[in-house]
């Protein structure tokens, strides 16, 4: 059985991010895959001083998930035409030794409430990912714009064309894994 660990690259607690996450990470259960969301509110900002003393507590718990994974889906939201800071410093983190994103198959997919949909934050996400030698899937892609007119007040999608594209999203990553 295959194991897909999903970040959100915002920690707020009615995050579209977080919404679309959860649906893709429900998608891989249903598609057969072991899951998990592991949450990033917890983790320092990242410094050599402290990774020098040791991986503080809750950095160990995050790569473990992610040496534990197979895969990963990645929700990102955009700020200043980027991704966030918050999936930043965890990547940081992640790149130190041993590289624990090295040979993962990555779905990235993202919400925002701009007319663009997190296009600028993938586009940058995605060559820092895969600069830690792993396989970020580049298609389908699954940017959600006005994320606020198509998420629900308890959090459900009410557009079927997204949720096409997220399915389409995660059956790829997880015939990908399976080759
Ligand atoms: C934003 N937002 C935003 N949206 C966008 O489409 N392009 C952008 O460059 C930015 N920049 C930006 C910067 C900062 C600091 C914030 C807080 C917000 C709006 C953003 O898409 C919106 O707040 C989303 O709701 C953030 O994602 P979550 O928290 O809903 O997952």
């Amino acid at each position: 059985m295959v194991k897909i660990l999903g970040l959100a690259g915002s920690l707020r607690k009615k995050s579209f991010n977080r919404m679309l996450l959860r649906m893709a990470v429900g998608k891989a259960k249903e598609g057969g895959a072991k899951t998990e969301i592991f949450d990033l509110n917890a983790i320092p900002v990242y410094n050599q001083d402290v990774e020098d003393k040791g991986y503080p507590k809750e950095v160990v718990k995050l790569r473990r998930a992610v040496e534990n994974a197979d895969g990963l889906i990645i929700a990102t939201p955009e700020y200043n035409h980027s991704y966030s800071g918050v999936l930043k410093n965890a990547i940081d983190w992640l790149s130190r030794p041993p590289k624990v994103l090295k040979g993962k198959t990555i779905a990235v997919l993202g919400a925002s409430t701009g007319r663009f949909g997190s296009v600028r934050a993938q586009r940058d996400l995605k060559p820092v990912l895969s600069y830690l030698d792993n396989n970020v899937l580049p298609q389908p892609e699954v940017m959600v714009s006005n994320a606020e007119e198509v998420f629900d007040e308890k959090g459900m999608l009410n557009d079927k064309r997204i949720g096409e594209q997220v399915e389409k999203l995660v059956a790829r990553l997880l015939e990908t894994m399976e080759k």
